[in-house]
């Protein structure tokens, strides 16, 4: 395994367990928050990890994993882009709800999340993470690769999705191709594998079998969560 440099913005439940997992993996980790890195006393001592500020995480690594609401995107977007490398993979986790990010008129026009995403950035991301609830991608990955939950990668083909691949790969997940960032909404909150922990096979055909009619119903499901703190909170009591 390749040691890489891997920059984390967003230390909450899935940012915080990536960042960990990736450090125990023996990858040299920056984390940041959207505040100072001495807010970030829960990571202290974990060797690999370093808290950083949000700007600090991007520079010099070969990945960056954006793990933040969608509400903080135009802002952090804005930050980042300028100071971004070109090199750099760029990884989002991010999915929009709009009861906790409000109403994102692109969104809404039917946009998919990540290219969104990746239009503000203004260069290519993938799409992964956004379809595993946080307590799952933290106990659920095993060496295994008989017997793994399949996790979908979207994003243009080449050396980055590779990359993309293998890291999915050592977090103990199989990477499922999910096509071009724009079939991303496929992986979006609502449709059918949506959180389901699938197996590799299921997961491929369950993304096949979801199309483009069917987009009111995966939005109307999405917005079944109605009290998204207490979905947080029932989310964060699974993590111990
Ligand atoms: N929770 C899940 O199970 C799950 C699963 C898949 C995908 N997702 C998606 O992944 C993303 C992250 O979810 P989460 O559950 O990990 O969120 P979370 O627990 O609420 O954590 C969000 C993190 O983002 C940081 N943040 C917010 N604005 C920022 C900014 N401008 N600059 C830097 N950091 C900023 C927050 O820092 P502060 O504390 O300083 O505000 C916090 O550390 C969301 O889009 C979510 O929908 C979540």
């Amino acid at each position: 395994m390749r040691t890489m440099k891997i920059g984390v913005i967003g230390a909450g439940l899935i940012g915080g367990t990536l960042a960990s997992k990736l450090a125990v993996l023996g990858h040299q980790v920056k984390l940041a928050n959207s505040k100072a890195p001495s807010t970030l006393t829960e990571f202290g001592g974990i060797d690999n990890l370093t808290t950083v500020w949000a700007a600090d995480a991007v520079r010099d690594v070969d990945i960056v994993i954006i793990s933040v609401p969608e509400y903080a995107i135009d802002a952090l977007g804005a930050e980042l882009a300028p100071i971004l490398s070109e090199n750099t993979i760029v990884i989002d986790t991010g999915n929009y709800y709009p009861v906790r990010d409000g109403r994102i008129p692109a969104l809404d026009g039917g946009v998919p999340d990540s290219v969104w995403v990746s239009q503000i950035l203004g260069r290519p991301v993938f799409k992964v993470f956004n379809n595993i609830a946080a307590p799952d991608l933290k106990k659920k990955g095993t060496p295994d690769r008989g017997n793994r939950v399949g996790l979908l990668v979207s994003g243009p083909d080449g050396d980055a999705k590779h990359a993309v691949f293998a890291l999915v790969d050592q977090l103990g997940f199989e990477p499922v191709d999910g096509g071009p960032l724009e079939e991303s909404w496929r992986q979006q909150p609502g449709t059918p594998a949506y959180c389901k922990d699938l197996d590799p096979d299921s997961l491929k055909a369950s993304w096949i079998a979801t199309v483009l009619d069917d987009v009111d119903e995966y939005h109307r499901n999405r917005d079944q969560i109605v009290d998204f703190d207490a979905a947080v909170r029932e989310t964060a009591r699974r993590m111990a």
